[in-house]
């Protein structure tokens, strides 16, 4: 039976798959968008920008914050700016729904404010760590408070007087580094970040094209992040491009089903996000990307993914920051491959808006497909048939919209439908998804 608030969706397996869609906008590059234009002086305009329900909660904690932001149609959006250190503070909560990125991003840009903020959001939100951030941003001057095991609720009260810090993160998370950098913006001085292992660098580039001083150097095979303080941010017109991790679903898609041949328009193709595809191209996939533009300093490509015998490959750790939301989607594409796939490093899917590793073992288990967790690392059998045997119960989505739309996606080889407990989480990344997948041949569909 179905339990009240959740939206059953289920997956008829498909004999083709064929078309042309348009990726939807890309949600880190949103996030970054909103907030940075937030700042700047002046009305930036945004096209492109991803309508869903993550951009939502950071749309609104701005406007909390005295933003004026008008959405109109497709996405355009257009921003009044307060200037850097101009945000006031929120009469109430700020509540970040499901959105890990909103959360730890405005914690960064609030820390360096001299206002109190709280921070609340859904319950998987509340249950995501926020002391990672919240260590850089007391050491800048903040104070804040966390949750029962470091989680939400979080009060922060902005520094009066901040300082500028040197952080070496501990975990390769665009997140940590995204908050420090936006709390350097109204911190005089310099803020310098040292990652080992890139992370996706779109707070760099957003930043630099609002005219922001910058730099990005390799020294011994580790990047220095340095950002001056107050900078002078200038409205601007940015284009989003579409989400390589969104993008990832159709194209997958095609490339495990018969007979197909889909394309993606408009898909960012930034080095720090393109891992799934490196991994798809060393199994084997028949997948084409040609480069078409470069927009706010992140190129954009078309990709092409066309029916593919895909073979069984073992991942290293260092690659996961590169993809780390494309685990779930990549291991459906392993299940459907000729061998046993490994892919190492991925403690940090365990605190991603589920347990993704739990949820991944658990959901293609039911499908038939043998798949174990040994420390970090997931071991997929891959069937060699192209296809998985299915699951006669649902499969759990545990609320996440990755989950949910990997077993949809699976569903299409699988040799019964398959059926998510629930799809209603995918609105706070692609809320277009069933109408995209039904587009190019697909039977998703709500079961209730
Ligand atoms: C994101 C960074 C990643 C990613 C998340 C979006 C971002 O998280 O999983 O979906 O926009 O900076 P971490 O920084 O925790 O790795």
């Amino acid at each position: 039976m179905t339990q009240p608030g959740l939206v059953p969706v289920q997956t008829t397996p498909s004999a083709s798959l064929r078309g042309v869609i348009r990726a939807p906008g890309d949600k880190s590059i949103s996030h970054r968008a909103l907030i940075i234009a937030a700042l700047a002086t002046g009305r930036s305009l945004i096209k492109g920008l991803l309508v869903a329900d993550d951009l939502t909660s950071t749309a609104n904690a701005l406007r909390q914050c005295g933003v004026v932001i008008g959405v109109g149609k497709q996405g355009d959006c257009e921003i009044d700016g307060v200037g850097i250190g101009g945000l006031i503070e929120a009469a109430d909560v700020l509540d970040l729904g499901n959105s890990g990125t909103a959360v730890r991003l405005l914690m960064g840009v609030l820390a360096s404010h001299p206002i109190q903020t709280i921070f609340s959001g859904d319950r998987s939100l509340q249950a995501r760590p926020m002391r990672r951030v919240a260590e850089p941003l007391e050491q800048m001057g903040a104070s804040v408070r966390t949750g029962t095991n470091g989680g939400l609720p979080v009060v922060l009260i902005g520094a009066q007087s901040p300082m500028p810090i040197t952080y070496q993160l501990p975990v390769a998370s665009a997140q940590v580094k995204s908050a420090i950098l936006l709390a350097g913006l109204n911190i005089i001085g310099t803020t310098k970040v040292i990652e080992s292992i890139p992370t996706r660098n779109h707070t760099e580039n957003m930043l630099r094209a609002f005219g922001a001083k910058i730099g990005s150097e390799l020294i011994d095979g580790v990047t220095h992040i340095t950002l001056e303080g107050h900078p002078e941010l200038m409205a601007q017109e940015v284009t989003v491009p579409g989400d390589p991790s969104s993008a990832a679903f159709p194209l997958v898609a095609a490339l495990i089903t018969q007979n197909s041949e889909v394309v993606v328009e408009g898909v960012g193709i930034n080095e720090t996000r393109t891992g799934l595809y490196k991994c798809l191209l060393e199994m084997g996939a028949d997948i084409h990307i040609d480069s078409v533009a470069t927009v706010n300093g992140e190129p954009i490509a078309n990709i092409t993914a066309r029916s593919s015998k895909l073979k069984a490959v073992e991942i290293s750790a260092s690659r996961a920051p590169s993809m780390i939301d494309e685990y779930p989607i990549l291991a459906a594409a392993a299940a459907c491959a000729d061998g046993t796939t490994l892919m190492h490093g991925l403690g940090e899917l365990r605190i991603k808006e589920s347990d993704r590793l739990r949820a991944i073992v658990d959901g293609l288990q039911d499908c038939g497909v043998e798949t174990s967790v040994t420390g970090d690392t997931l071991e997929v059998k891959g069937t060699g048939t192209g296809g998985v045997p299915g699951s006669e119960n649902q499969i759990l989505s545990h609320r996440d919209h990755r989950i949910a739309m990997t077993f949809l996606t699976l569903g299409l080889v699988s040799k019964v439908p398959v059926e998510v407990d629930d799809g209603s989480m995918i609105d706070s990344s692609y809320p277009n998804f069933l109408q995209d997948m039904n587009l190019i041949g697909a039977k998703m569909a709500c079961s209730i």
